[in-house]
């Protein structure tokens, strides 16, 4: 796998072949055959003086705007290239470039999660003749002499690592509903205990989420007949240290419930639970990695339908906490949910609490597809996701908590409701989740336009796993 830049500029490995070819890949440009054009890509019989089978020449756009975003593109769509035919063994040249500013370690990194990426499949539903995928055996990476092997040797480890977590939530998000309820989860979240040393998982039953007075997140449950559960996995990497505690929106299927949500794109309320694959999968990577900090996950999950026991527009819950809540809006569950969540959080002493959560079509229309909402009022719990989601290249941008925006959760009957109005829609629920966070440090990801693809390529993205998981290897200090 070789790179080539604009203006006929060859990349390291390029050159290299080029040299050992009598100038073939020259030759390949001026006639116009291959192209420079970022993600563009073509595989070739090798030329003489070459000894791999083929050479697939990738268009790395221009040289200057090279980063660790075009790098992850070219590797994607070269290995789409080299996939296409019986490829067994691949030997990437493009991390001998020099890739805007990023370490070797990153570099390592973005090599194995853009492989991994390009190999994932989600075929296990489908019948019939199956099409042999090529098994690809064994990959290398060229790097460059001065010194980067033991970096990008670690990075691509933890690459491997977050891309399977990544891919264990994308897996997650992608099953059906029927599939994937609130007790697929629980069995999930028992098989990673089995898998991972220092992970146990506890799952409770709708009689003690009732018992610990839940009645927010069960009041959300009441429509339907699948039983709720409450999920809490424990990695123990740090002894007795106060843990980090994610909590993960956990709504197997959203139909919104009395206010039941329109017809079209509904099959993709599935993706509803991604925030509590999410926030399992970077446990069982923290476990994975043998990280020393101490991480829990808390998952409420249930599903949102109406029936004759729902939830009724205006019915008054009152939540874990205490405080009396109006359901002004059955479809604005997730806040219920999480809300009784936080305070069973709070049993734990946690370090810092983070939410993960499809929380609002307002953050859709805010952040677009390309950007995580990330709300807190510690700036500096809200800078470190950020910054981690740039290191990660998983990225997220920062709205807003304030009590200006809190007074629309204003309430005639309750101590709040559970909607604001239209505007700022994304805002007035982490507000809304404010009013149960009191004296803890909290951060809200919401996650509603980057845990999916929409259209074609509809799918869950995996996202945010690689900025919690690089939030938590800065916490445990192992980075080089
Ligand atoms: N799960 C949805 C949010 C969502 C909608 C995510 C579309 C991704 C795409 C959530 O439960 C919901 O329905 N939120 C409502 C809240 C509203 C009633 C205040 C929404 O955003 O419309
Ligand atoms: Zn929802
Ligand atoms: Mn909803």
């Amino acid at each position: 796998m070789v790179g080539i830049y604009d203006r006929g500029k060859l990349g390291v490995a390029a050159a290299d072949i080029d040299a050992a070819s009598d100038g073939w890949l020259k030759a390949l440009i001026k006639d116009g055959d291959v192209s420079s054009k970022p993600g563009r890509a073509s595989v070739f019989a090798a030329p003489d003086g070459v000894k791999a089978k083929r050479i697939a020449v990738i268009g790395l756009g221009r040289a200057a705007d090279f980063d660790a975003v075009q790098y992850r593109k070219a590797i994607g769509a070269a290995m789409a290239a080299l996939l296409e035919s019986k490829v067994r063994d691949i030997a990437i040249g493009l991390a001998l470039e020099k890739v805007g500013g990023t370490p070797p370690y990153y570099l390592g990194r973005h090599t194995s999660e853009a492989i991994a990426a390009s190999l994932y499949t989600f075929e296990t539903l489908k019948t019939g003749a199956k099409q042999p995928r090529p098994r690809v055996r064994k990959i290398t990476v060229a790097v460059n002499e001065r010194g980067d092997a033991n970096p990008l040797r670690l990075g691509a480890e933890h690459g491997v690592a977050i891309a399977e977590g990544a891919a264990l939530t994308r897996d997650l998000g992608n099953l059906p509903a029927n599939v994937c309820t609130p007790s697929y989860l629980a069995k999930t979240a028992k098989d990673l205990a089995k898998k991972h040393r220092n992970v146990q998982t506890r799952v409770l039953s709708e009689a003690e989420i009732k018992r610990l007075g839940m009645r927010t997140f069960l009041s959300v449950s009441s429509g339907t007949e699948e039983p709720p559960k409450l999920i809490v996995m424990q990695y123990r990497g740090a002894g007795k240290g106060a843990p980090i505690v994610l909590i993960g929106k956990g709504i197997t299927f959203d139909a919104g419930g009395i206010s039941l949500k329109p017809g079209p794109g509904m099959d993709e309320m599935k993706f509803d639970m991604c925030g509590a694959a999410a926030v399992m999968a970077a446990l069982a990577t923290a476990a994975a990695l043998e990280l020393p900090i101490n991480v829990t996950a808390v998952v409420p999950s249930c599903e949102n339908l109406p029936s004759g026991a729902a939830t009724k527009p205006g019915d008054i819950i009152k939540s874990m906490s205490g405080q009396t809540v109006e359901i002004l809006n059955t479809d604005a569950e997730g806040r219920l949910l999480l809300c009784d969540a936080l305070t069973y959080a709070r049993r734990f002493k946690p370090a810092a609490v983070i939410d993960v959560a499809t929380l609002t079509g307002a953050c859709v229309i805010a952040l677009g597809h390309h950007r995580t909402a990330v709300m807190s009022e510690d700036d500096e719990l809200a800078c470190a996701l950020i910054d981690a989601g740039i290191a990660a290249e998983d990225r997220g941008w920062r709205l807003p908590i304030a009590a200006e925006y809190a007074e629309s959760l204003k309430s005639n009957f309750a101590d709040f409701a559970n909607v604001g109005g239209r505007e700022g829609g994304a805002i007035t629920a982490a507000c809304f989740l404010g009013k149960f966070t009191k004296g803890m440090t909290w951060a809200h990801l919401d996650i509603a336009g980057t845990a999916w693809h929409a259209g074609p390529k509809k799918g869950a993205s995996g996202r945010p796993v690689p900025m919690l998981v690089e939030f938590l290897l800065r916490r445990a200090g192992v980075l080089p």
